[in-house]
């Protein structure tokens, strides 16, 4: 790795680059692993069962259904919720799998706006895209930030929506002092190394609905209700007993790893709040953010250089920074033909003026003041 000269104690050291996401494994994480390997039983069993239990249990909701990916996740509960033809109200400004899954089950996602300062669904423009056709709501805690859940629920209680929560990112955020994945109907998440827990691939459903518990487990794993005897049409999405043992692990650190991500971003906010450039994140005034990301605005009126320089800029003080994303859904190829006709000002605004710093658990105080001071010598040479 690369690394910037700094001058420490009288003596010249390499700083290293401070990555936007960091893992590292304890001993404990990678022993619980190795003695499922050793056991000779890799695919999907009682340890996936374990895991199960323990994450229902941890976010408060009555079942777990473990799977293969945040993807297979979304998927499975699309293909349990709706029937093809239905259309779906998504956010424009996620990751592609929140509409490119309600496609897979030949549903229709129709693209919403969102709040210009959650980033998160805005309830009162989807309402203005319901149809007779519309049969569910498929809202993402983006960022980890939880959405206005008490008028998306409402929205959905008066045109009889089922909820499908993309909580892809979303481990351990609150609302209502409520962990966002005990809510009705369907919750989804991902385990992807980059998340705030990981087995590496992977992801869990879960739901306080027996009948969706049952056809999500069914459609899992070729909705096989016996030994080879299918009762419905469906995936191979299971995960294996060894990612559960990570998955279990990882369980146990997730609150106190969601903590430190929530202090993070609080130092990280109290140090730039005199920066007039920036819109930093919020929060529903009842919601609590796990941080996966910690996203901000740039007003480029007001800066000499573009956000793409910008993050250049930061690049030269070793801050690694992304943008997530840099075009909404319905501007996507693959959406694009269906989508001509529709503006969403918003999610088009956010992609050209967003970027995500670093806040995962493992970031020392001495690498956030790092980041801080890295970040207003940038700040000086952008402004106009
Ligand atoms: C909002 C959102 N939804 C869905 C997914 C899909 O999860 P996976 O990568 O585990 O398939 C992701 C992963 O990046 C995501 O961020």
């Amino acid at each position: 790795m690369t690394g910037k000269l700094q001058v420490q104690n009288d003596k010249l050291t390499v700083r290293k680059e401070i990555p936007l996401f960091s893992l590292r494994l304890t001993d404990e994480e990678i022993s619980r692993v190795v003695e499922v390997l050793q056991s000779g039983k890799l695919r999907e069993g009682p340890v996936c069962r374990a895991f199960e239990e323990k994450f229902a249990s941890l976010v408060g909701a009555n079942f777990a259904i473990s799977v293969s990916s945040g993807t297979a996740a979304l998927h499975v509960a699309y293909a349990a919720a709706l029937s093809p033809g239905d259309e779906v109200l998504v956010p424009s400004f996620t990751f592609i799998a929140t509409a490119s899954m309600v496609s897979m089950v030949g549903a229709k996602p129709v693209f919403c706006d969102v709040d210009p300062n959650t980033f998160t669904l805005d309830p009162d423009d989807a309402a203005k895209r319901i149809t007779p056709r519309t049969k569910a709501i498929a809202p993402v805690h983006l960022f980890g930030n939880p959405c206005n859940i008490e008028k998306i629920i409402n929205l959905a209680q008066k045109y009889n929506l089922k909820i499908i929560w993309d909580a892809a990112q979303a481990h351990g955020a609150k609302y209502q002092k409520q962990d966002i994945g005990s809510f009705d109907d369907l919750v989804c998440y991902s385990f992807y190394p980059s998340k705030n827990m990981t087995t590496g691939e992977g992801g869990m459903i879960t739901t306080n609905d027996q009948s969706l518990y049952q056809k999500c487990k069914l459609l899992r794993s070729h909705g096989q209700s016996g030994k080879y005897y299918h009762t419905l049409l469906g995936f191979n999405y299971r995960l294996t007993d060894f990612m559960a043992a990570l998955g279990i692990e990882q369980l146990k650190n997730l609150l106190e790893n969601v903590r430190r991500r929530r202090e993070n971003a609080r130092y990280l906010s109290e140090q730039f709040s005199d920066i007039s450039i920036f819109q930093l994140p919020k929060e529903q005034p009842e919601g609590e953010s796990s941080y996966n990301l910690y996203s901000i605005l740039l007003n480029l009126n007001k800066m000499n250089v573009s956000r793409d320089k910008f993050l250049e800029l930061l690049k030269e003080e070793r801050i690694t920074a992304q943008v997530h994303y840099p075009r909404p859904l319905h501007k996507q190829p693959v959406f694009e033909k269906d989508a001509a006709d529709i503006s969403l000002p918003i999610s088009e605004d956010l992609s050209q003026r967003i970027f995500s710093l670093p806040v995962h658990p493992l970031l020392t105080q001495e690498d956030l003041e790092f980041i801080v001071k890295g970040m207003k010598k940038v700040v000086k040479q952008a402004l106009n």
